[in-house]
Parts: C-alpha cells; structure tokens; sequence
C-alpha cells in the first residue's frame, strides 16, 4: 500500500496531517484492465498535478509495455498509489473528501455538479464499470451525456472530461507553463 500524498500545498491554509487530512482533487480507478487507458490516465494526472490511485486487482502487470507507451516519460512525474483490493483503498481514503463515481448509471450530468477541491474522482473498469457495493458506496453518481445511441466512453476520455470540470470548478488547472 502506498500513502496518500498532498499536492500543491501552497494552496491550502494548514497542511495536512492525521487530525486535519485535507487533500487535493484525486483520481482512483477501479481494477483498470487496459494497460494503455491506465497509461493515458496516469500522463493526464501527471500533467494536471493529480494523484491517481489505483484499486486492484489490474488486469495487467504493472510493467505491461501498453501502459509505459500510453504514459511515456510521465510515468516518473505521476503520483501513483496502488491499494491491493477495494477493502483496502476504503482504509485509507481519508475521511471527508467525497467519492465521486463516473458512471454511465446515473443521471446526473457532471457539468451541473458542484465539485469541492477534494474530491476523488472514481472511474470504473472498462469491461464492467464497478460493482453494485462500489455504486452505492460513493457519495455522488455523475453522468457525461452521450448521444442515446451510444454505450459509454473510453474511461480515459471520460475522466478527461469530468476532472477538466473538477479542476475548472475548484479553480485547480496547473498555472502556464513557462515560455521558453
Ligand atoms: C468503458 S466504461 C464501462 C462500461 C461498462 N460496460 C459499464 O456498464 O459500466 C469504463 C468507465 O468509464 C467511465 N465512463 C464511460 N462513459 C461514461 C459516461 N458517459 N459518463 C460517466 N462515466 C463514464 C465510467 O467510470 C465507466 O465505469
């Protein structure tokens, strides 16, 4: 099990500790099974200063060459944490950041959500989404509207999309970059 690290802590008025844990938005996927999504996922957190949690099982090793190519050098930049099952990601998560579900199950749109800078944005599995307990666990079911036609989104456009919205929200995108 890996630690939940704070990012950014220039932005927060105390940092954290174990009496007042206050964390930065976060990503956690539910035992991705595609190498190359989780890859793509972990550059865009990489990019964006997002942790991303990982929940396992994975359908893949860790060392799969999808994953290295869809992430490529960002992989040494991404603030990674693998928890060995849901069970244990449940004991970690610190208490009060809401868990915010991507779900092609609800109704909600994301972009009528009202986000907080802490919250962990959860994505399912791309062969089943997350189970009925993992549904109901979470504090809030987002939807990213489709065309009635359509079945679901690639879980990493998917998460693009909903942190985009979370970090313009929370006023969290990452500042320019510096022109060279
Ligand atoms: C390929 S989809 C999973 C499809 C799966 N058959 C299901 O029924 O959930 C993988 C993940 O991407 C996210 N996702 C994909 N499309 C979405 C949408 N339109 N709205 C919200 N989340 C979406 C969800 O987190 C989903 O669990």
């Amino acid at each position: 099990m890996v630690t939940w690290r704070a990012r950014r802590q220039d932005l927060i008025l105390s940092p954290p500790s174990p009496a007042n844990p206050r964390f930065f938005m976060h990503i956690a996927l539910y035992q991705p099974d595609i190498p190359q999504n989780t890859g793509t996922i972990l550059r865009l957190g990489a990019c964006m200063g997002v942790p991303v949690s990982i929940i396992e099982p994975c359908g893949f090793p860790f060392s799969d060459r999808g994953l290295k190519r869809a992430s490529m050098d960002y992989l040494r930049q991404a603030d990674i944490s693998r928890h060995e099952s849901w069970a244990a990601f449940l004991a970690v998560r610190p208490a009060g950041n809401r868990l915010v579900l991507a779900t092609t199950g609800s109704e909600l749109p994301y972009t009528e959500f009202a986000f907080a800078s802490d919250d962990i944005l959860l994505f399912g599995r791309e062969s089943a989404g997350v189970p009925e307990a993992v549904h109901n666990a979470a504090d809030a079911r987002l939807i990213v509207p489709m065309r009635a036609e359509t079945r679901s989104l690639n879980v990493a456009v998917a998460a693009a999309m909903v942190l985009g919205e979370a970090l313009r929200q929370t006023s969290q995108f990452p500042g320019p970059a510096p022109r060279a």
